[in-house]
This record gives C-alpha cells, sequence and structure tokens, in this order.
C-alpha cells in the first residue's frame, strides 16, 4: 500500500520512519516534508492546507492511506474532502477535529458531560472578561484564545494588570488572529502534566503509553512556551491506577460525549492532563499525535502501526491488538537560538553523518532542508534526537550523548528534558 503523509515536522518524521517498518508499507510520500525525512521518503512540495493539491495528487498516485498529521488541516477538513473521493484517511473530521480548534467547544462539551476540568467562563467582550476577573480576584488566572494558535495562545496572569494585557493582545490585538474572538477564563490548575496520545475509531479507545512534554524554552521550566522542548516516555507520574482513573471519568466519557454528539472522533486523541490534587483533570484536547510526545511514543510501538492506523480507519479497533516495549524512551529537541522568537535559518548544521543521523540515537528532523547533500537549519525546532533505553536514565543519557556530537551557530536545548515536573 502506497502512503501519503501530511506534515513536515519532527512527528511526522517518526510517523514515516514507523509506518516504513510494516512489510505492508510500499511508497512513501510526504507532503512536504523536510530535509531528514527526504531520506525515509519521496517528499512532495505540497502545502500541508493545500486540500486540492493533496485530493488530487492522492488520487494520481491512487496512495491507499493518506496520514493528516497536523491540526491545522484537519480542522479544515482535509479528512472530509478525502474521505469524498474514496480516498482513506487517518485522522478526524472537522466536525471533531474542533474538540482541539474551539476551546470553548471542548470546555463547553466538558462541562455537559461532566468530564474534569478547569473551571472556566467564557467572553467574546474583553471589558466583560476583565470584570469578571477583577470580582474573581483569584490569580494565578489563566487567559486562553478560543482558536488554534500555535500552542501560544494560553497566557497565565499574576494580576488584574497581566489578564488585561492578555485580553487585549489576544482580543483587541488579535496577535492570535480570528482565535482571538473569544476567550476561555479558567481556573489556575497544578500538578504534574502528562500527555495521553490514544488510537479511537469512534467506538473504541486505545491509550498509547504515556509522556511528558517539556513546554518551556529554558531549563527550570523558565522562559517562554514553546511547541515543545523534550519528551519522555512513560510519564513517571502516571501510574497504572491513575492510568485506571483517566480511562473511567475522562478517556470513555470523552469518546461517549462525541458520538452523542453526532461528532464520532477517529483518528488520534491527545488528552493533555494535569494530575491535581483533586483528581486528574483535562488541560486541553488535541485532535492529532503530539510534537514531540509522537518522537517517544512510537518508537515503544511493537505492533506495526499501519495494521493499527487501518483499524482505526475501518472503524474494527476492538479487535486490533496493541503491544508496546517495556523500555524507556527520550527525545531532546535542538532548537535555532532565539526559538520561540525570532531566529536565523539556513545556517550549516555540523556533526551529522550523510544519512542526517548519528551514531547512538535517532535524529528525527524537525526543520531541516538538504542542499548539496548537507543539511542546514530550516525552522525553530530542528532536529529530535532520540533514544531508546532500559531505564529513563539510559535513555536520557544515550540521547544526551548524541546531542553532544551535533552543533550549529547559536544552537539551544534544555539540558533537564526528563528531570522536572
Ligand atoms: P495548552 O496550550 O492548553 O496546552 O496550554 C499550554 C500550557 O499552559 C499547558 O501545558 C499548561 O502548562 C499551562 N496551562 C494551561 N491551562 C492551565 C490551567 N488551567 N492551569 C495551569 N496551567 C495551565
Ligand atoms: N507537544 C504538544 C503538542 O503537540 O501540542
Amino acid at each position: 500500500m502506497d502512503i501519503l503523509v501530511i506534515g513536515g515536522g519532527g512527528r511526522e518524521h517518526a510517523i514515516v520512519r514507523k509506518l516504513k517498518e510494516s512489510p505492508r508499507a510500499g511508497k512513501l510520500y510526504c507532503a512536504p516534508g523536510n530535509g531528514g525525512i527526504a531520506r525515509d521518503a519521496e517528499c512532495v512540495p505540497i502545502s500541508a492546507m493545500d486540500i486540492p493539491a493533496v485530493v488530487a495528487f492522492a488520487k494520481e498516485k491512487k496512495v491507499g492511506l493518506v496520514f493528516v498529521a497536523p491540526d491545522d488541516p484537519l480542522a479544515a477538513g482535509m479528512v472530509d474532502a478525502l474521505e469524498k473521493e474514496g480516498i482513506p484517511a487517518f485522522g478526524p473530521r472537522a466536525n471533531a477535529a474542533v474538540i482541539e480548534a474551539s476551546k470553548v467547544f471542548s470546555k463547553d462539551l466538558m462541562k455537559r458531560y461532566h468530564i474534569p476540568t478547569a473551571q472556566y467562563e467564557v467572553f467574546s467582550n474583553p471589558e466583560e472578561a476583565a470584570a469578571y476577573i477583577e470580582k474573581n480576584n483569584r490569580y494565578p488566572i489563566v487567559v486562553k484564545a478560543d482558536g488554534l494558535a500555535l500552542g501560544k495562545g494560553v497566557l497565565i496572569c499574576q494580576n488584574l494588570e497581566e489578564a488585561r494585557a492578555a485580553l487585549k493582545e489576544i482580543m483587541e490585538d488579535r496577535v492570535f488572529g480570528a482565535s482571538g474572538s473569544r476567550v476561555v477564563v479558567e481556573e489556575f490548575l497544578t500538578g504534574p502534566e502528562v500527555s495521553v496520545l490514544a488510537f479511537t475509531d469512534g467506538h473504541t479507545i486505545k491509550p498509547m503509553v504515556s509522556s511528558k512534554d517539556h513546554k518551556r524554552a529554558l531549563d527550570n521550566d523558565q522562559g517562554l512556551n514553546t511547541g515543545g522542548m523534550g519528551t519522555v516516555s512513560p510519564n513517571p507520574y502516571y501510574t497504572e491506577e491513575m492510568a485506571e482513573q483517566c480511562m473511567k471519568t475522562i478517556f470513555l466519557p470523552t469518546i461517549e460525549a462525541m458520538k452523542k454528539e453526532g461528532r464520532p472522533f477517529k483518528g488520534c486523541l491527545y488528552f493533555g492532563l494535569m494530575l491535581t490534587p483533586d483528581g486528574p483533570k483535562v488541560i486541553e484536547y488535541n485532535a492529532r499525535f503530539g510534537d514531540p510526545e509522537t518522537q517517544v511514543v512510537l518508537p515503544r510501538l511493537k505492533t506495526d502501526l499501519l495494521d493499527i492506523v487501518m483499524a482505526v480507519v475501518e472503524e474494527r479497533l476492538e479487535d486490533q491488538p496493541i503491544q508496546w516495549s517495556q523500555e524507556a524512551c527520550a527525545c531532546v529537541v535542538m532548537a535555532s537560538g532565539g526559538y520561540p522568537g525570532h531566529y536565523e535559518k539556513g545556517l550549516p548544521i555540523e556533526g551529522l553523518e550523510e544519512n542526517g543521523q548519528v551514531e547512538g540515537a535517532v535524529v528525527y528532523h524537525a526543520g531541516t532542508v538538504c542542499k548539496d547533500g548537507k543539511f542546514l537549519t530550516n525552522g525553530g525546532r530542528v532536529l529530535g534526537v532520540t533514544a531508546l533505553g532500559d531505564t529513563l536514565e539510559e535513555a536520557l543519557g544515550k540521547a544526551y550523548q548524541a546531542v553532544e556530537k551535533i552543533h550549529w551557530q547559536g544552537v539551544h536545548y534544555r539540558k533537564d528534558i526528563g528531570r522536572t515536573k
């Protein structure tokens, strides 16, 4: 079966590599892919948001599966468009991808179906939001843009002044575009954060092994929020009992809720959880694999990913066994100097072998191009250096050893992945 993967980051590189292991996989295409993905798949210069071009390419090449990885084409209805043409596609339809694309939708869903989450109010008027925050008088308070904002639409405010500034940024200056027409103002929760990705075909849900993301740019959780600076799996805080409790109070109720709403969710549903003193609560849903969570979860998958994906697409996940390795996995993201703010592109990366890899680890390329056989930086997050080990310590040791071999001007990475809450 020939396969087209949509997207071009580290997550997509991990997906491509895993699909490639399948004996059933034929030719692999990736749109648009990147310099490193090009070593594992044929990259096609089609934007991940160009729905008509993706549909046309999939038809022309008669691919048996399109795997839509990023959030925006899912929210824009890429899966709906492919299905209309009879092309099997992995990912939720637009009416289910809204669980990520609108925080107002997801918060209201959780309230209606009693799924534990932070208390909140929704506002479309900044004055009313500010008045509420002033009256509530509890800090920190969390202000979130309703729509997709590249993971940056969440502002944690320590006082009324900061909250007013956040409301102005989101609702008046529209820093996150149209996604700022409404805001969710929500209670600040505390506790360790856990990411749980789950396969679901709309009826059955099978959670993957847990992981932990490190979202802040700098060591000791300092600096700005990023897309994710590194991950480990399993998450040390996520016990068996916690997994059972989450299944009962969060995972199953969410799948049931989406079904009842006439929005069955098929694909990978991502639960961003916080283990609060009052039990696990949902911080956010994503309608897709996480990045860089995928980079530490998929290497632990023992079952053929293509078998699972087709079981999801064909709604027979219940009968599909899924096995995981007991090993631990760690991913250290190497980023451009300045990320998540302004950064330079086109800097030569030293230390990678000809195939874009290094000895002792797997290097998932997130933002690279390959010119004349040389890899250059081409994004904020550039590489995800990943290793498996019998223990988390061993995996981290191997990943950091490999990181030491790679360098470019201004490169920065966190030295404390796997070591902070
Ligand atoms: P999100 O984009 O919704 O995942 O939010 C980004 C980050 O903001 C999360 O990973 C949390 O660390 C933090 N955050 C979001 N909502 C809350 C909340 N209600 N209480 C505390 N921290 C939060
Ligand atoms: N790593 C967080 C995300 O993919 O949204």
